[in-house]
């Protein structure tokens, strides 16, 4: 964010101006919880200033955190959190998926991790999203990083953006990249190849989306773009069940995804 203007402020200001804006940093981030940011972190007023910056909010903003709470920003993204919750946890995606900007204060660290290992619940049929379940998907200390993300506030940090879709270049090479962005590849594996364990389910892995098996259970793309926008429940926690994307995947996305799918051994 305010790099350049920082840059100016250390060139051009008096020396005296530079109490006067620690303090008011320090007093800013104080105000907050400010939960795991380290004193390393308090390396020169350049890193002052952005701090003090960031709280209020460019989401793009390089905010210095701890290496826990990077992590759990980062594997937010990559397990596609964001694409229901929001980018950083703001909602604005679907009524039927909340923003995460205040459980960190409301729900327990065992309260939150037990929901990302175990969803909330869903029903067979389900006509809106639930959250999934991630206990087999996501190792403990992934889940632990994720807790102590959304209990530090959702912050932002830098260089945490979705990977970019590439656009005029077709559907299926836009397929390949929201394959990544949805975070479909966490759970189908990369080239569509499955294989993650889902130890309770019938099948004991999480299935292929490649492959004649695949082509024979679902032939068309309206067979494929159902499963997609309904999910698909095979059983309770711990069991890993195909979530529900419709009305957070727009309808060209999943023809995308479909065109990439086709593309697959
Ligand atoms: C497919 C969409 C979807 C994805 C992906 C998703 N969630 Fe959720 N999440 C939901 C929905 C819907 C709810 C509300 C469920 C309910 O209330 O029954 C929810 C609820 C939650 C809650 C409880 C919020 C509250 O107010 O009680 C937390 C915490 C949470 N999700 C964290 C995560 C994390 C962390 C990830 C990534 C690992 C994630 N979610 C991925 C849809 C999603
Ligand atoms: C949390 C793990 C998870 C994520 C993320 C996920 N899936 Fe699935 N998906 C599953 C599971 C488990 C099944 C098996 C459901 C069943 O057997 O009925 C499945 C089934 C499917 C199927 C039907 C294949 C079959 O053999 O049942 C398709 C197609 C599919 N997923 C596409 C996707 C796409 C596209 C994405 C990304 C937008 C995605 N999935 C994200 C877990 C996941």
């Amino acid at each position: 964010m305010n790099e350049q203007d920082t840059g100016r402020a250390e060139k051009h200001s008096e020396t005296w101006v530079w109490p006067a804006v620690a303090i008011a940093a320090v007093a800013v981030v104080a105000a907050g919880t400010a939960v795991g940011f380290g004193l390393g972190n308090w390396r020169s007023h350049t890193t002052t200033v952005t701090v003090a910056g960031s709280t209020t909010s460019a989401p793009s903003a390089g905010a210095a955190v701890s290496p826990t709470v990077a992590a759990g920003a980062h594997t937010f993204v990559q397990f596609a959190c964001s694409q229901c919750h929001g980018p950083q946890g703001q909602g604005g995606v679907s009524p039927y998926v909340p923003a995460l900007t205040t459980v960190g204060k409301t729900l327990t660290v065992a309260q939150l991790t037990q929901i990302i290992d175990h969803g909330l619940g869903e029903s067979a049929n389900p006509t809106k999203p639930y959250m999934p379940v991630w206990g087999e998907v996501i190792s403990k200390t992934q889940v632990a990083n994720l807790v102590a993300y959304i209990r530090a506030g959702l912050p932002a940090v830098s260089q945490n953006d979705p990977v970019p879709i590439p656009q005029g270049q077709g559907q299926a090479v836009a397929g390949a990249a929201l394959y990544v962005r949805y975070g479909c590849i966490n759970c189908h594996g990369p080239n569509g190849l499955g294989g993650v364990p889902n130890p309770l389910s019938a099948d004991k892995s999480i299935p292929p989306l490649s492959g004649g098996g695949f082509r024979h259970d679902f032939p068309t793309d309206a067979a494929i773009a159902a499963v997609i926008r309904s999910g698909s429940v095979i059983g309770k926690a711990p069991i890993v069940s195909m979530p529900h994307w419709g009305g957070i995947i727009p309808n060209a996305d999943v023809a995308a995804l479909i065109a990439y799918l086709k593309t697959l051994k």
